[in-house]
């Protein structure tokens, strides 16, 4: 996606739009698309979303033990997780995604190969913990350890960016709801990643999604995983605190 230059005339920022309620960006779609998340027998996400259930079932590497023998059958004790993300990894002493976070498990638990983040098992098992915590109230943890690392995310956000020199707040804070060419702005919530995207025709991770929206005002875009982006997706993912988690979505 590449932002039309046209659109930089709408850009003043507006302390009211700033203030206003949190807004999914389910409800700024068209009713087709709607019907497309709602519908679980429409939403190419839940294709997904139940690969990953078989994932977690299946024994994997060296180990022998499948997720479910120490999480439990159908998710057991991980329902809800996708509503605690980010969150800090002891042993790193760094935040961790759920991405970050299966691949912990996999590597050291389950000693199996490693699942890139944008792979089909990652983005399987990933809409899976979504779908066990479909309903659950976006709650950030609390944790005094991740507080620099999101407020680095939260700076990241209102830092102009690319040759639009857009911030990413100018969009989804300042002007949330008005048009930019065809797209309505969002609020850019993320409580429903990994999200099918009509425009990409697959299923992609929220970084994928950053990583678009860094493209539209042609900036470099931070490479998958980096350190950035898991501040940004902490500031995000305070902002959409209270939201319920609706993976696998469907977006435009
Ligand atoms: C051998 C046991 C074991 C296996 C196998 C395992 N895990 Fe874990 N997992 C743990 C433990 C123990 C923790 C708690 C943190 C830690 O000490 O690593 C954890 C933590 C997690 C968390 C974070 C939970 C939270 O509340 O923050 C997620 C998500 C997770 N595992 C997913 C998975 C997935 C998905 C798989 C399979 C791909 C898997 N785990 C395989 C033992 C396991
Ligand atoms: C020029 C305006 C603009 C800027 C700047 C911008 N975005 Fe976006 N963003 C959009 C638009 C428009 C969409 C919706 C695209 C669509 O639906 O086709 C979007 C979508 C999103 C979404 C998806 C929300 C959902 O409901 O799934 C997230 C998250 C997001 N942006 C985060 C960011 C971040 C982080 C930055 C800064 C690095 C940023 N955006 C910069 C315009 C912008």
């Amino acid at each position: 996606m590449r932002f039309p230059l046209a659109g930089l005339a709408f850009v003043a920022a507006t302390a009211a739009l700033a203030q206003a309620p949190k807004r999914s960006g389910f409800e700024d779609m068209s009713p087709a698309t709607q019907a497309m998340q709602r519908d679980d027998a429409a939403n190419p996400g839940l294709f997904f979303a139940l690969d990953g259930k078989a994932a977690f079932a299946r024994v994997e590497g060296a180990a022998g033990r499948s997720c479910a023998d120490c999480h439990g059958a159908d998710g057991g004790g991980l329902k809800g997780v996708a509503a605690r993300y980010p969150a800090f990894d002891e042993r790193s002493g760094a935040p961790v995604d759920l991405a970050g976070r299966v691949e912990i498990c996999r590597r050291e638990h389950q000693q199996a190969p490693a699942w890139p983040r944008e792979s089909r098992p990652m983005l399987a098992m990933t809409a899976y913990l979504g779908l066990i915590s479909r309903g659950a109230a976006m709650a950030p943890p609390d944790d005094p350890r991740l507080a620099t690392a999101r407020e680095r995310g939260r700076a990241l956000f209102t830092t102009r960016l690319g040759q639009l020199d857009l911030a990413c707040a100018q969009c989804h804070d300042d002007n949330a709801g008005r048009r930019l060419g065809g797209a309505l702005i969002p609020q850019g919530h993320v409580n429903n990643y990994p999200a099918y995207r009509l425009e990409w025709q697959a299923v992609g991770s929220l970084q994928r999604r950053i990583r678009n929206c860094m493209t539209g005002v042609r900036a470099e875009p931070f490479p998958a995983g980096a350190a950035e982006l898991i501040e940004l997706e902490l500031w995000l993912a305070e902002r959409s605190r209270g939201l319920p988690v609706e993976t696998p979505s469907v977006r435009p």
